[in-house]
């Protein structure tokens, strides 16, 4: 039987255009280090799995500090690192990063490495096998693409009332079950470190929660339903289309553990935190604003490398009769994209859109059963 479809499989061109994500892992190395002199002792060979690694460059930034503390734990430490991502992910980007002059393999006394294809939604590691696990900029993604009806936008927050009630039960059973299974996989005392995008509370919004922020969800929005407009996508396809991501908040991160330990799963929240930046400091692609071609080109690459394959999956493609047409397709859409967000740029301090980040940060314990 086929495998059902994933809501990220074949990301393209995503390490060229990640400079957001490297930055929330760099701003994560204090805790990474923290948790891994924590976690040493806990299996004969300390084990990392990475979960939705990528091609591998902000994967080796998330490995590498925790396994340098490992090789220093007395006796130099044999150590290990898995790297989790879907199928579809560039496995060669990774390998060759891995292997290569700067990566963990090339250093005395390299890890063992393993290379996962697999669903992060599942059971993946043996029970007790791992130390450490981690998840960067990752658990937003769904595990399956939505389709609900949302006319006049393409994002989770602005769903109509039910509809998001009701992708946010799946967003918290999804991320319960992720929960669950990477505490089977832990050695008791092992701990997983989750950190992506995640959302407050905020009354003026449509349903009272306002996500971390990106220029690329109005523009994405804008761009599609401009190209309804001129007859190049199907009305119906854009009004019944969600990117299939979910922004925690740090109450719904609770609830969803403790749907995962009313279950059974014995484990404890051990770090919460949301931290939010705006202005410059959210938007590491902001020192570019003074040249707004350029700003425009990388943020309309940025876009690519995340939204392309839900697009074409869900909009290019069925909008189309063959292959090239739903290249062409997104050729437009990305043009049109980066010529609004240029635009939009040019009016410097009268952008109509700014980027405020929330970063969504926990750390779960796998503690023993009472
Ligand atoms: C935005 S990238 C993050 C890569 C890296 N962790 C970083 O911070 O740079 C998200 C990754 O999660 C992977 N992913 C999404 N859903 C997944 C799933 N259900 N199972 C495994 N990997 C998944 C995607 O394929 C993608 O490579």
């Amino acid at each position: 039987m086929a495998e059902p479809a994933r809501a990220t499989h074949g990301m393209i061109d995503y390490d060229l255009n990640s400079v957001d994500q490297i930055k929330n892992i760099e701003d994560h190395e204090t805790l990474l280090r923290e948790y891994a002199g924590k976690t040493q002792s806990l299996n004969e060979v300390p084990a990392i799995a990475d979960f939705g690694c990528g091609p591998g460059l902000g994967s080796l930034r998330t490995v590498r500090p925790v396994l340098d503390v490992w090789r220093k734990a007395p006796p130099a430490q044999r150590v290990s690192a898995c790297f989790v991502d879907l199928p579809g992910n560039d496995w060669s980007a990774l390998r060759s990063r891995l292997f290569g002059q700067d990566g963990i393999v090339s250093k005395p006394n390299p890890p063992q490495i393993q290379l996962v294809a697999r669903d992060f939604y599942k059971e993946i590691f043996p029970k007790n096998a791992l130390s450490l696990s981690t998840a960067f900029y990752a658990t937003h993604w769904l595990s399956r693409p939505q389709t609900t009806l949302s006319p006049g936008t393409l994002w989770f927050h602005e769903l109509p009332a039910l509809a998001y009630a009701d992708l946010r039960q799946k967003a918290l059973n999804d991320f319960a079950h992720f929960v669950k299974n990477r505490m089977h996989e832990l050695a008791t005392g092992g701990r997983l470190i989750v950190s992506t995008m995640g959302s407050v509370a905020d009354r003026n919004t449509r349903n009272g929660v306002a996500p971390s922020r990106s220029i690329l969800m109005p523009f994405a929005t804008e761009t599609a339903y401009a190209m309804v407009k001129d007859g190049l996508l199907e009305q119906s396809l854009v009004d019944n289309f969600v990117v299939a991501v979910w922004f925690l908040t740090a109450d719904d991160a609770r609830s969803a553990i403790h749907q995962a330990m009313s279950q059974g799963t014995a484990c404890e929240i051990e770090h919460l935190d949301i931290k939010f930046s705006d202005g410059q400091d959210a938007d590491p692609l902001g020192g570019l604003l003074m040249t707004p071609h350029l700003y425009a080109r990388k943020k309309t690459k940025a876009a690519r490398a995340v939204l392309h394959s839900t697009l074409k999956a869900h909009l290019f493609t069925p909008s189309s009769d063959t292959p090239f047409e739903a290249a062409q397709l997104a050729e437009i859409f990305y043009e049109r994209m980066e010529r609004a967000i240029w635009a939009d740029a040019c009016r410097g301090p009268n952008r109509r859109h700014l980027e405020k980040k929330t970063i969504l940060t926990v750390v779960v314990k796998k503690t023993e059963h009472s």
